[in-house]
């Protein structure tokens, strides 16, 4: 069993990455045993870029490894941005770097531990070759803020994730041999006017980052602390990225944030907090259900994706404007953790199973063809028996094209570690784990089996890795579809009829 099986487990019918688009082919099982959100096949991905031409190098040059969340990725092509206006030049090979960056995920202890064996690593590496400055990045930096010099020896900087236009100066500070930690969090950073680079993206699909931090609190999240306050970015920002992206080729945008249906922005300085929460919809109060709006006119044909939702804020406004265009993917990410109302009180989730299962109703009675998936949590501090077949039944009753799924990991300083014990056994937990994993995998396969015979448009993406007679791509229910390449170009729209399917991926042929 891999390592990673053991705390975090997947299973799709569908994937945004290459590399399980094609289970087809294999016949291997039909799901992945990996971190929520966190792509596998992009762990430890490396990013590199070309120094603006008026910038002035400064003759150093940086590595930098994401992990994690799609936030992160896109925290890093912030980062890299930042730090090619700085006159730095970028390598792939971190023998040749100067300044050593890791991002880092702090979501679950198997995320961290991944992390410290990669610096173990990198400290055999530091040894061999040049001086170079090491620098830890994102949430487990701003967890550990400068415990973590003392833990790792090798690191030379922490840096928390509203920091990153400090890291210039941090590394001058570095230089001069101290250890340089910034973790400050703050209420406004929203890094709106930083163009990202993506230079690691297929050219046709995108991310947008609208929000950053989080003001949920649910009880076993550490995301709140590590990445502070909710605050949204101005919308003009985010539709000019848009444009910019359409102009240059994207099809496809997914717009980022953990909890982006809370998203709120208004240029009238003094609605901020709960003013600007209270404050009713008008032309100087853009929410999230406008934002989609003026997304999803900036082309026709581009698509718009959007993660992650919260249910509490999953209003039949937003819906509706998802029917009303097109181009918005009819797929909807709305995590439910549990199936049990008291384990949800207990996670401070803020809503009940009933209340959840009427936001599915809505979904299916204004979106019918929407594809929805989730995250569920087994094993959450006294969670019973009764209380985890709610889950699977919860499981049964909504049927989900697709679910993360992982065991309770107890992180430090969270709501549920201050006030539950964390009494689950771990055979338990895992054995619960494996009943939901079980259940979905068995929805995964009746969900695509019930796209057999179905056409579908599908953006192509790229090219099939276990076949390059074929490409891949997604259809607006964020299914990996394979299909022959013929004269196709990437980043162009196909008419695909699905002929078989597994609970993993979709086969079928163009049909224009
Ligand atoms: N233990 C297990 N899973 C967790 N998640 C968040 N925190 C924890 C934790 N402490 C899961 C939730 C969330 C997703 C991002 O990760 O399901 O929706
Ligand atoms: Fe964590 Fe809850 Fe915020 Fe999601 S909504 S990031 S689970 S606190």
């Amino acid at each position: 069993m891999p390592e990673n099986m053991l705390g975090n487990i997947f299973v799709h019918s569908f994937i945004f990455a290459a590399f399980m688009s094609d289970s087809l082919y294999n016949n291997e099982v039909a799901f992945e045993l990996q971190p929520k959100k966190i792509d596998e096949a992009r762990q430890g991905e490396t990013l590199t870029l070309e120094r603006p031409q008026h910038v002035i190098s400064n003759g150093k040059k940086f590595y930098i490894e994401s992990y994690g969340c799609q936030m992160n990725f896109s925290d890093s092509e912030v980062v890299a941005s930042i730090l090619a206006g700085a006159g730095f030049d970028s390598t792939s090979d971190f023998y040749e770097a100067d300044l050593i960056l890791i991002n880092t995920c702090a979501i679950r202890d198997n995320a961290e531990q991944r992390i410290r064996h990669r610096l173990q690593h990198l400290n055999a590496v530091k040894k061999k070759k040049k001086a170079s400055l090491v620098g830890v990045l994102g949430c487990m930096a701003e967890r550990l803020k400068d415990k973590f010099l003392e833990e790792e020896k090798i690191v030379d900087i922490v840096c928390g994730p509203d920091a990153y236009r400090a890291l210039p100066s941090m590394v001058e500070e570095a230089e001069t041999g101290q250890k340089a930690v910034n973790v400050l969090l703050s209420r406004e950073e929203t890094y709106a006017e930083i163009n990202p680079v993506r230079l690691n993206s297929n050219g046709v699909s995108a991310f947008i980052s609208i929000m950053r931090g989080c003001d949920n609190m649910c009880a076993f999240c550490v995301v709140p602390f590590t990445r502070g306050r909710e605050r949204s970015r101005n919308w003009k920002s985010i539709v000019n990225e848009a444009k910019e992206l359409y102009e240059r080729g994207y099809r496809e945008v997914t717009l980022l944030g953990q909890n982006v249906n809370s998203y709120r922005f208004s240029e009238d300085e003094k609605l901020v907090g709960k003013k600007l929460v209270d404050a009713k919809y008008d032309e100087s109060v853009v929410n999230f259900a406008k934002l989609l709006e003026l997304v999803a006119q900036v082309a026709p044909d581009l698509r718009i994706r959007y993660s992650t939702s919260h249910p509490k804020d999953m209003t039949d406004d937003v819906l509706h404007v998802m029917a009303k265009y097109p181009n918005i993917c009819k797929y909807i990410h709305l995590p439910v953790q549990s199936g049990s109302s008291r384990v949800l009180d207990a996670m401070n989730r803020t809503y009940d199973r009933s209340w959840y299962l009427n936001r599915i109703a809505a979904i299916r009675n204004i979106l019918p063809d929407a594809a929805i998936s989730t995250d569920i949590i087994a094993g959450f501090c006294s969670e019973t028996e009764e209380e985890h077949q709610e889950t699977l039944s919860l499981m049964d009753e909504v049927k989900y094209e697709m679910a993360y799924m992982f065991f309770y990991s107890e992180r430090p300083g969270t709501v549920a570690a201050k006030k539950f014990k964390d009494d689950i056994p771990e055979d338990v937990k895992k054995r619960r784990l494996q009943e939901i994993v079980d259940m979905q995998m068995k929805h995964s396969l009746i969900r695509n089996q019930q796209d057999v015979g179905k056409t579908y448009e599908v953006l192509a993406e790229g090219v099939s890795h276990r076949s390059s007679e074929h490409l891949f791509g997604r259809n607006t229910q964020n299914k990996v579809v394979i299909f022959p390449k013929g004269n196709i170009q990437i980043g162009t729209y196909v008419q695909v009829k699905v002929t078989e399917c597994t609970a993993a991926t979709l086969k079928g042929e163009v049909v224009s």
